[in-house]
């Protein structure tokens, strides 16, 4: 089967290097490399001035794996494998998939997360929240079939900034332990929940049977390195996933894990640095959809760096995002290329400038 574009990721590379603006981008504010090297301890701004360009560990360099293990707090060095964020969900699906395996997939989602199942032959069932937003567990339950190899989640999620609860995550896990399903749970903005209390545990620490995925590209505003991991506690899966890294990557590569140490040495610093910024841009939003209640609203995210906006002018997304990027030459993704209904965008609560490309929205809008 020939597999489908990204459309998301297309419609990024056609316009994000062009505009000043933009509304929708799902990182926070990328650090600089003065900012990180500035957070260094002296063993690490030594392990990354006498660096040598090597091959390096293909399980992920040692100390960097020990620093993500003590973040996790209950996850082992042993099980985790550093890794291309993106690469990690094509490891997952590709080494555990087979031909006519069904999968109940989280949607909307990151495309990645079923097009390279549907790629493999595999059959896909969406899991959608319902009309309050809440992903109810009784409605997952009813898509497993015999077939379910696999349950795909996404918390927080993106692009609604969804969470469960601690509870609802233990009974999606037990239950998929129960049927002998796996658990893939893409953790890639776990770390921003606006209240800490509601940061969930690694999915892989409840199980053997679940895979997480996490990485520096959201939670640690570094998505330049590349570097992510996955993290699973069964050694035949884990060898599986390891295997085919054998034919991606190999290795990682060795300044971004150096660069990926020091920031997770500084991580607290990091993420109330992040957090700060959302908080801010949440305040915009909210006195933004009180300025315009006929023209929009929105549900504020509990967690993550991204939220939708429901459109109420009339428009589709794609001709609202269109019209907004011709008149004020400012990005914004539609809901059309999350595949969802109701005409929305996405918002890029974690930049700095997301507060002029607000200001410019505003300005589209009364013009409206
Ligand atoms: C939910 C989710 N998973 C995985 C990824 C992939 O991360 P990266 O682009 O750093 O490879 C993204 C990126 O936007 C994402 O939003």
């Amino acid at each position: 089967m020939k597999l489908s574009p990204f459309v998301l990721e297309r419609h990024f590379a056609k316009y994000e290097f062009d505009v000043p603006y933009q509304l929708s981008c799902s990182d926070c504010e990328p650090l600089r490399m003065q900012e990180l090297l500035a957070l260094a301890t002296p063993d690490s701004l030594r392990l990354w001035e006498t660096l040598q360009f090597l091959y390096t560990d293909t399980n992920g360099h040692p100390l960097l794996r020990k620093e993500i293990a003590e973040w996790y707090g209950n996850v082992k060095q042993e099980d985790l494998l550093v890794c291309v964020p993106e690469e990690g969900i094509y490891l997952v699906m590709k080494a555990l998939l087979e031909k006519e395996d069904h999968l109940v997939v989280i949607s909307p989602s990151y495309q990645s997360l079923y097009e390279l199942a549907i790629e493999t032959g595999c059959s896909v069932s969406r899991w959608e929240a319902d009309e309050k937003g809440i992903y109810q567990v009784e409605t997952l339950k009813s898509l497993v079939n015999a077939k379910t190899r696999l349950v795909v989640i996404n918390f927080p999620h993106n692009p609604s900034g969804t969470m469960i609860s601690r509870a609802v995550l233990e009974e999606i896990v037990w239950f998929c332990d129960r049927s002998g399903i796996l658990v893939f749970s893409d953790e890639m903005y776990r770390g921003l929940e606006q209240n800490p209390g509601d940061r969930l545990p690694c999915a892989s620490s409840l199980s053997d049977f679940c895979i997480s995925l996490s990485g520096m590209s959201k939670t640690f505003a570094l998505p330049g390195l590349r570097i992510g991991w996955l993290s699973c506690s069964d050694p035949v899966i884990f060898e599986k996933l390891l295997r085919l890294k054998d034919y991606t990557t190999i290795c990682s590569s060795a300044p971004s894990e150096i660069l990926s140490l020091i920031a997770l040495q500084s991580r607290e610093m990091i993420l109330n640095r992040n957090l700060a910024i959302i908080k801010k841009n949440i305040s915009l939003v909210n006195e933004f959809v009180r300025r315009y209640p006929s023209k929009y609203s929105w549900t504020e995210p509990k967690a993550g760096s991204v939220a939708m906006l429901n459109i109420l002018t009339g428009q589709t997304s794609e001709e609202f995002c269109q019209a907004f990027l011709e008149k004020k030459q400012v990005l914004a993704i539609g809901s059309h290329l999350f595949n969802m209904p109701g005409p929305a965008i996405r918002l890029g609560l974690g930049r700095i400038g997301f507060a002029e490309a607000l200001a410019d929205l505003s300005q589209f809008t009364s013009e409206l």
